[in-house]
């Protein structure tokens, strides 16, 4: 699943047979007695201005996906093209350059901000560590204005994290990570820890953002109607590998890999009369220190053929952008 594929022109980030493994201990001897594999050779293109949604059960190596991408974990292989350059090489310098133009947004807005920080302190501390700003005056405007165009007030900047709703404090992430003015955001489970009613908000606010502010993301979600909502692509992970990835419509209206069909069958539908039959896949998620033989898929798979458990199936081209690695697909 990991050979190269020719980077698209207009693509802002290409991923390239990207691996994290994670090294497993001996609880004695602490020597590395084998390896979690994360992420095992994924490969996408973010068209710049676009949303690419992430989606795929607990486990599957969503985050690690988005951390190790943004040089937050170090790869085990692959390429990261950034602006045309593989930024796996970048030295420290370049990194913290780096720093500017790609940010992340994480799930919890409790505990990524630091209580005893101002609002102003939290959302002005990287444009001070980047030199960005010339003086205290010019650091307040820049986050007052980055703070109302994330629907917070001016006067919040004096405020503390605990003074404010989990919608607001998500707000607060979200212009932390926007007031270096970056190209491309990793939003990482960025509206599951709030309620739905606010999760459309933050939602429609990160989509206005990304008009305004020429901004790329990648959205990790577990919730396909969130990642349906905001997407332009999706890619579905299984087990460290895409299993499948097309077109927000597309994928919604044509899954092929059964994988994406047993989730999609998931998904409530919108009518209460409308009846659809859902798959339910059998047994648990396997584990990705010693990932099945194969297709990954093949131990839980309703349509499993002999061909399955031997061979790893290529992720082809199934369809105008759309790629599936599946054996039912020839
Ligand atoms: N630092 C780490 N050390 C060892 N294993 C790790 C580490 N971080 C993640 N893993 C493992 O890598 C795999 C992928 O984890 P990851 O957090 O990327 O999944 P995810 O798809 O984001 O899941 P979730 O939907 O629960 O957030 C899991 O098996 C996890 O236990
Ligand atoms: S390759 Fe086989 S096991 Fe894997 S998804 Fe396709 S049919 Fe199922
Ligand atoms: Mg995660």
């Amino acid at each position: 699943m990991s050979e190269k594929v020719n980077v698209k022109s207009d693509a802002l980030l290409s991923i390239r047979g990207l691996k994290k493994y994670f090294p497993i201990k001996s609880g004695v001897t602490r020597k590395t007695i084998g390896h979690v594999k994360a992420v095992d050779g994924l490969n996408f293109d973010i068209k710049a201005g676009e949303t690419f949604g992430l989606v795929g059960e607990s486990g599957c190596g969503k985050s690690t996906t988005g951390r190790t991408l943004l040089r937050l974990l170090e790869a085990t292989e692959g390429e990261v093209i950034f602006n045309g350059e593989n930024i796996l090489n970048y030295d420290k310098a370049r990194l913290r350059q780096l720093r500017t133009e790609m940010q992340i947004i994480f799930q919890d807005p409790y505990s990524s901000l630091n209580p005893r920080m101002t609002v102003g302190e939290i959302v002005g501390e990287a444009l001070l560590e980047h030199g960005l700003v010339k003086n205290k005056k010019e650091l307040e405007e820049r986050v007052v204005s980055i703070i109302e165009k994330c629907g917070l007030s001016g006067y919040h900047i004096k405020r503390y994290p605990h003074e404010f709703s989990g919608g607001q404090r998500q707000r607060i992430c979200i212009a932390r990570a926007l007031a270096l003015n970056p190209k491309f955001v990793v939003c990482d489970e960025a509206v599951s820890a709030l309620d739905v009613s606010i999760q459309s908000q933050v939602i429609n606010l990160l989509k206005d953002l990304q008009k305004d502010m020429d901004l790329t993301y990648l959205f990790i979600s577990h919730d396909l109607g969130v990642v349906k909502y905001i997407s332009d692509n999706i890619g579905v992970m299984y087990l460290g590998s895409m299993a499948e990835m097309a077109g927000k419509d597309e994928l919604f209206e044509n899954p092929m890999h059964p994988y994406t069909q047993a989730l999609l069958s998931a998904i409530p539908t919108s009518h209460p009369l409308e009846k659809k039959e859902r798959i339910i896949l059998q047994g648990d998620i396997p584990s990705p220190a010693n990932p099945p033989s194969g297709c990954r898929f093949h131990t839980r798979c309703p349509k499993v053929m002999p061909i399955c458990s031997t061979e790893i199936p290529a992720f082809k081209n199934v369809g105008e952008g759309h790629f599936c690695a599946c054996h039912l697909y020839k």
